[in-house]
C-alpha cells in the first residue's frame, strides 16, 4: 500500500519528473571510487577496545508499576534530531523547493514514523554572518559563499542564501513532519536590517513548523574567531542580546540561546541573568558540546580515543554538567536542549565516528539526555569531509556510481525515536544497571505510569565469540519487592547488531539495514526480525539476552511497539526510483564540498578559502543522485587552520 507521504511526494515532484524510472547502477566503479578519498569514504579500522577483566554475565533489574523515583520529565520521540550546517543545507536537503532529495526525505520519514516528527536545525558557524538575498544569488544557487572581508582572519566564508532555502524547508515539512530551528545572524547587530529579514522570513515561511530561532552561535568563541572584539565577554554578549531583542522587537517566546560551546559554561550565563532577563523571549535554553575534538595538527591517533566511546560513564559525564541548568530551565517553564553535538568536533575520528561504536554511544547518549531533561539533542552534519554524518550524499561526480552513505550514528537516531515513541510522554530513567557498570547501559521508559520499553547497551567487543554476552533479568513489581508482579507474559525485542564494533557496513536494526557503505537510498532493506521472549510466569521475571556488542530495545507490550512505529515497513518511505528523473537543478560545487562541522573553532576542510579550488565549476546533477551533466571539477581538500 502506498502511503500518504509517498503520494504527496509523487504529486509534488511529478510536474517535472520524467516518467522514465531510474534504475540505479548498483555496482560501484571501484577503480574510480578508490581514487576519491574524503573523510566520509575513509576506511580506517581501529583495534576494538579490550573486554573488561571482570565481566558480569547476568544482573537483575527491578521495575515498579506507576513509575520510578528520578525519572525524567516527559519527552518526545524527536529528541535525537539533525543539526545541519547552513552552508551544506542545500546539498543535503535539496536545492529548491521543487527539487528535494528523496533520500533525505526517506531518512526523515523513518524517524517520523517512529518518533512522530523529526527535529532539524539549520545553522551553525556560518549562520552568524549569513545574508538573506531576497532577489536571489548572482550564481542562481540557493546558497552562495563569499570570502568575507576578514576571510584572511577566520577563513570562514560568508554565506548568502535565498528564500528558496526556507521554502525548501517548508516544502519538506509538507512531506514529512519536520520541525525546525533556524539561526539568526547575530554578529553585526542587524546594522543592515538582514537579521530582521531572516527572522521575518523564517517565521512567515516555516510557520507552525518553526520550533525556535537560535540567537547567536557559540558566542564564547566570538573573541577568538574575530566575529567580535578580542575582549568580548559575557556582559558584552548580554548587552548585544538585549540590543537584538529590542531592535528586532521580539516579544514572543521563540528564541533558543545562549548556545555556548567551549569557554563559557551555561551556569555562568544563567548566573549573568540570561534566563531571567530574556525570560519572555526564550523558548529554549541551549548548549553545544562535543566530547572531544579532532582539531589538532598533526592529527591525534584515534585509537587513543576509542575507549571514550564505549563507556557509559563517559556518556553520563557528558550530560551531568548540564543538569543544574536543564532543571533550572524547566523550572522556569523553558525547554533545555543540545543544539549541536556529535562524536568529536573537527570532523570526528576515523574508525570511531563512522563505525558501529558510534551507534552504541549515540543511543546511550540520547537516552541519557532524555533522562537529564533535555528536549532535543541534535546530531551535527558537516560536508563530505567529515567522519560523523548520519548520512552523506555522494560527491557530485560520483553520483552515477555511488549512492548515499548511511553513517552508523543514524541507527541510533532510529532507535532513540523508537525508544521514546510518538506519545510525547516518555519518561526515562537511567537504571545504573549492574552497579552502574561502565561497559553497559540500561534505561526504562515509562508512559503514563506504565513501563513500556527497556533499552540496554552492551559496549563490549568480545575476543572470544559470545564471551561478553549478558542476560538481564527484570521484573515489574514482584521480584525483590513485596508487590504483585505485573511482568508481561511475553516481550518483544529488537536488536542492533553488526559483525564487529568496528563495522561500517551492514549494521542491522532488527534485521533491517541500510546495507553496505555508499549503497543507500535512505530506506531500510530486508525483513523485520523481532525476537519474542517468553517470560517466566512462575516467578514473574523475564530474561533478555544482550549480546556484545549490541543494543536491545525491549517492548513490554504490543501497544508500546505500535506507538513507536517499531513495526513499520519500508513501504511507508519515499521511493527514489519514483522520484529520480531528468530534472536538472544545478549544484554549487563549493556548497557541496563545504565542510563545517566545527563546534568550538574554525571550520574544517573546504569552508576554508583555499580548499575549494574550482568553485566556479558549473555542475549539474539530477535530484536524488542520478546524473551529472559533467564539467570537470577539481577539488582539493586542504586542511583548514584550526583554532583548538
Ligand atoms: C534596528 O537597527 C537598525 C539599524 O541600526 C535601525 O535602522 C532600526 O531603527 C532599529 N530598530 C529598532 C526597533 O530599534
Ligand atoms: C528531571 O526533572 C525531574 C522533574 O523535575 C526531576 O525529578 C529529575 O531529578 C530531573 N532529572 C535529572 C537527571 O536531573
Ligand atoms: C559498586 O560500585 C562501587 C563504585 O565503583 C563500588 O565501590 C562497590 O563496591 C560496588 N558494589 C558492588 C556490590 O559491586
Ligand atoms: C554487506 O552486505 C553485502 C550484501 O550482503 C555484502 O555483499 C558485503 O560484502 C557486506 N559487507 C561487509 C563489509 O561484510
Ligand atoms: C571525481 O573527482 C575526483 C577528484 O577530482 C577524482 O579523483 C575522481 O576520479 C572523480 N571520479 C569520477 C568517477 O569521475
Amino acid at each position: 500500500m502506498r502511503s500518504k507521504l509517498s503520494l504527496l511526494l509523487f504529486a509534488s515532484l511529478s510536474a517535472f519528473v520524467n516518467a522514465e524510472v531510474t534504475v540505479y547502477t548498483s555496482s560501484t566503479d571501484s577503480a574510480a571510487a578508490a581514487h576519491y578519498t574524503v573523510a566520509s569514504t575513509d576506511q580506517t579500522i581501529l583495534q576494538a577496545p579490550a573486554p573488561p577483566g571482570d565481566f558480569n554475565p547476568a544482573f537483575f533489574v527491578q521495575l515498579y508499576d506507576g513509575g520510578m523515583t528520578g525519572m525524567s520529565n516527559p519527552v518526545g520521540g524527536a529528541l535525537l534530531g539533525f543539526s545541519i550546517e547552513l552552508s551544506v543545507a542545500a546539498m543535503l536537503m535539496g536545492e529548491k523547493p521543487a527539487v528535494i532529495r528523496p533520500e533525505f526525505l526517506n531518512y526523515c520519514a523513518l524517524l517520523e514514523a517512529r518518533g512522530g516528527s523529526v527535529t532539524i536545525r539549520v545553522g551553525g558557524n556560518t549562520q552568524d554572518k549569513a545574508t538573506l538575498n531576497m532577489d536571489g544569488n548572482p550564481n542562481g544557487h540557493t546558497i552562495q559563499k563569499y570570502k568575507g572581508n576578514d576571510a584572511s582572519k577566520t577563513e570562514t566564508p560568508e554565506v548568502h542564501f535565498t528564500p528558496d532555502l526556507l521554502l525548501t524547508m517548508a516544502e519538506i515539512s509538507k512531506l514529512v513532519n519536520a520541525n525546525w530551528f533556524f539561526g539568526i545572524p547575530f554578529v553585526n547587530n542587524n546594522a543592515d536590517g538582514n537579521a530582521a529579514l531572516v527572522l521575518q522570513n523564517a517565521k512567515s515561511t516555516l510557520g507552525k513548523n518553526l520550533l525556535g530561532l537560535q540567537m547567536a552561535n557559540e558566542p564564547d568563541l566570538y573573541s577568538m574567531n574575530q566575529k567580535k572584539s578580542s575582549d568580548y565577554d559575557i556582559p558584552a554578549f548580554m548587552a548585544d542580546t538585549t540590543y537584538m531583542i529590542n531592535n528586532l522587537t521580539i516579544q514572543d517566546p521563540i528564541l533558543a540561546g545562549p548556545s555556548p560551546c567551549c569557554f563559557w559554561s551555561i551556569g555562568q550565563l544563567l548566573d549573568a541573568g540570561y534566563l531571567t532577563q530574556f525570560q519572555p523571549q526564550l523558548k529554549y535554553i541551549d548548549v553545544m558540546h562535543y566530547p572531544d575534538n579532532n582539531c589538532a595538527q598533526p592529527k591525534v591517533d584515534p585509537q587513543t580515543k576509542y575507549t571514550r566511546y564505549v563507556s557509559h560513564h563517559e556518556v553520563q559525564n557528558l550530560v551531568a554538567p548540564y543538569l543544574e541548568a536543564s532543571n533550572a530551565a524547566v523550572a522556569a517553564g523553558k525547554q533545555f536542549m543540545m543544539m549541536e553535538t556529535n562524536t568529536a568536533s573537527c570532523g570526528g575520528f576515523p574508525g570511531i565516528s563512522d563505525g558501529f561504536a558510534s551507534a552504541l554511544w549515540a543511543t546511550d547518549y540520547a537516552l541519557q539526555m532524555a533522562y537529564g531533561n533535555f528536549t532535543y539533542g541534535l546530531i551535527h552534519f558537516g560536508g563530505q569531509n567529515v567522519y560523523y554524518n548520519p548520512f552523506t550524499p555522494p560527491p557530485t561526480n560520483m553520483t552515477k556510481v555511488r549512492q548515499w552513505n548511511t553513517g552508523a550514528i543514524f541507527y541510533a537516531q532510529l532507535i532513540a525515536a523508537e525508544a521514546l515513541g510518538k506519545t510525547g510522554n516518555a519518561r526515562v530513567i537511567d537504571l545504573y544497571v549492574d552497579n552502574n557498570s561502565d561497559s553497559r547501559a540500561g534505561y526504562a521508559i515509562y508512559e503514563n505510569g506504565v513501563a513500556t520499553r527497556l533499552l540496554f547497551v552492551n559496549y563490549v567487543q568480545p575476543t572470544v565469540p559470545n564471551a561478553n554476552d549478558y542476560i538481564v533479568t527484570f521484573a515489574v513489581g514482584g521480584g525483590q519487592t513485596n508487590l504483585p508482579a505485573i511482568t508481561p507474559a511475553t516481550v518483544k525485542v529488537k536488536y542492533l547488531r553488526a559483525d564487529s564494533i568496528n563495522s561500517k557496513d551492514n549494521i542491522t536494526w532488527a534485521g533491517q539495514t541500510f546495507g553496505a557503505q555508499f549503497q543507500s537510498d535512505g530506506r531500510l532493506q530486508g525483513d523485520l526480525d523481532v525476537v519474542e521472549i517468553l517470560c517466566n510466569a512462575a516467578d514473574g521475571t523475564c530474561n533478555v539476552p544482550v549480546p556484545g556488542p549490541s543494543v536491545a530495545l525491549v517492548f513490554l507490550s504490543d501497544a508500546a511497539m505500535a506507538s513507536s512505529g517499531a513495526d513499520i515497513t519500508q513501504a511507508e518511505t519515499f521511493a527514489t526510483t519514483v522520484t529520480t528523473g531528468k530534472a536538472v537543478p544545478s549544484m554549487d560545487q563549493a556548497a557541496l564540498m563545504s565542510s563545517n562541522g566545527r563546534s568550538g573553532g574554525d571550520p574544517l576542510g573546504t569552508t576554508s578559502k583555499s580548499s575549494s579550488k574550482d568553485s566556479s565549476a558549473t555542475l549539474r546533477s539530477t535530484v536524488g543522485s542520478a546524473w551529472i551533466w559533467g564539467v570537470s571539477v577539481s577539488v582539493s581538500f586542504a586542511l583548514a587552520k584550526l583554532l583548538l
